[in-house]
């Protein structure tokens, strides 16, 4: 294991960065300084994590647009050079049954087909009136409640747990349980062991809803699902996890990007103030897309391992070493964003990563789009006094979570 960077002219030698790698306290949307001093001096690096392995770490974007579609390139979290995010991760990819989030063609290719109808572009625009219609009703809701109040808890993390159960066909009436149980299983301070029963009932839930679709299908993802299970397209376990893989990695996304989104959009008030008062949806789905760039909140990186030796620049990955593609200093990229610390509405940004690239890139992209296009369309329109209640200085910032967020985001209006 190879412990220091040496330099190969002088001899000399320093420690491998711990990844990951700290934001600055006084900037807390920029990406890690040292990650982007890294993609400027080092774009190729070694780095040390948690258990000690030194994976690569890749900060590039065009290295990344090389290497996240190279077949040598491997999701299989069970390849012992799987540089894994945490002990938790590493335990729990152990039993994780196989599914689009760690396996690599064929079988990723296979099941990723029997999911990626639902999400295409011309079916999630069906959605648009459901979704418009919980923004409205949650935005009535805030507003009749307290002032100030908490946006994370009163508005962001409602909208994608409503919508997901909508697309699931999840009935009405067990909204409230979807709804608790999916915030508690993504909730860092509730205790492990109650995670992991509120993940069991709602697995065992999802399960007997595939069940009963069945039988009794409506016009949803859970019921196509049943019948591509009938078809034997996937198995019965496979489509309950892939309904639960579905809950999890929209849920907190989405919400992160409505709250930090917010408070993003709080801290550049002519940026906002054009938000609120166009009338053109490109400029609003632009905007949704800088955003994401701007703040690129999946903050662990996508992960990977070489499952062959691959040369790329002046460095050799070799078979078996772990790499880690940090996508928000790669959307931060001056070769590719100039002035990328200015977060501009009006930029070219949907060639992002933010969601990802190749073949893994984001399954849920089009839903997510359009529920930000929907809540940054409405929310500052309805909310037009919307402020912050808080100092940003006294924000508690998520470091520790896949995504990048707030604890809560205190607001007024
Ligand atoms: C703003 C919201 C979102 C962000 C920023 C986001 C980000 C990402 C990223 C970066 C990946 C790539 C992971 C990798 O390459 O290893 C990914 C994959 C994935 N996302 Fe999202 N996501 C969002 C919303 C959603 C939603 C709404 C859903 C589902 C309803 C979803 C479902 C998935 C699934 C199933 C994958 C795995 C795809 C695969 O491995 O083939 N995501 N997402």
């Amino acid at each position: 294991m190879t412990d220091v960077l040496s330099c190969p002219v002088t001899g000399a030698t320093e420690p491998l960065p711990e990844y990951p790698l700290p934001r600055a306290a006084q900037c807390p949307l920029a990406p890690a300084p040292a990650a982007q001093r890294l993609q400027a001096e080092k774009p190729l690096a070694k780095v040390r994590i948690w258990n000690g392995t030194t994976p690569w770490l890749v900060t590039r974007d065009a290295d990344q647009r090389a290497l996240l579609p190279d077949p040598r390139v491997s999701d299989d979290d069970l390849d012992p050079g799987f540089p894994y995010v945490n002990a938790h991760r590493a335990e729990i990819a152990q039993v994780t049954p196989r599914l689009v989030t760690n396996t690599d063609a064929p079988v990723h290719t296979r099941l990723r087909r029997t999911v990626n109808g639902p999400f295409m572009v011309k079916r999630i625009e069906t959605m648009r009136a459901p979704i418009q219609k919980i923004v409205d009703d949650l935005i009535d809701d805030m507003l009749a409640g307290p002032n100030p109040a908490d946006l994370l808890t009163a508005f962001a993390l409602p909208v994608p747990s409503l919508v997901i159960a909508e697309l699931l066909g999840v009935p009405y009436k067990d909204h409230d349980f979807f709804q608790r149980s999916s915030s508690l299983v993504l909730d860092s301070s509730v205790a492990p062991e109650d995670a992991r029963r509120v993940s069991g009932e709602l697995t065992a839930y999802l399960d007997n809803l595939l069940t009963r679709k069945t039988t009794d299908p409506g016009e949803d993802v859970l019921s196509e699902m049943a019948g591509r299970v009938k078809a034997g397209e996937m198995t019965h376990t496979e489509a309950v996890h892939m309904g639960v893989a579905m809950l999890i990695a929209g849920h907190e996304t989405t919400a992160t990007m409505i709250s930090l989104g917010t408070l993003a959009l709080l801290q550049h008030p002519d940026q906002l103030a054009l938000v609120r008062e166009t009338d053109d949806p490109k400029l609003i789905a632009n905007a949704v897309d800088e955003v994401l760039r701007y703040l690129t909140i999946v903050q662990t990186g996508v992960r990977r391992v070489a499952k062959d030796d691959i040369e790329i620049g002046d460095v050799v990955i070799r078979k078996g070493e772990g790499i880690i593609f940090d996508l928000h200093t790669a959307n931060w990229d001056p070769e590719v964003f100039p002035e990328a610390e200015r977060l501009d509405i009006t930029r070219p940004a949907r060639i992002h990563q933010a969601f990802g690239y190749g073949p893994h890139q984001c399954l849920g992209q089009n839903l997510a789009r359009l529920e930000l296009r929907v809540v940054y369309s409405t929310l500052y329109r309805r909310v037009p006094t919307l402020r912050l209640a808080a100092d940003i200085a006294d924000l508690e910032f998520d470091h520790t979570g896949t995504t990048y967020g707030v604890h809560s985001l205190p607001v007024a209006w």
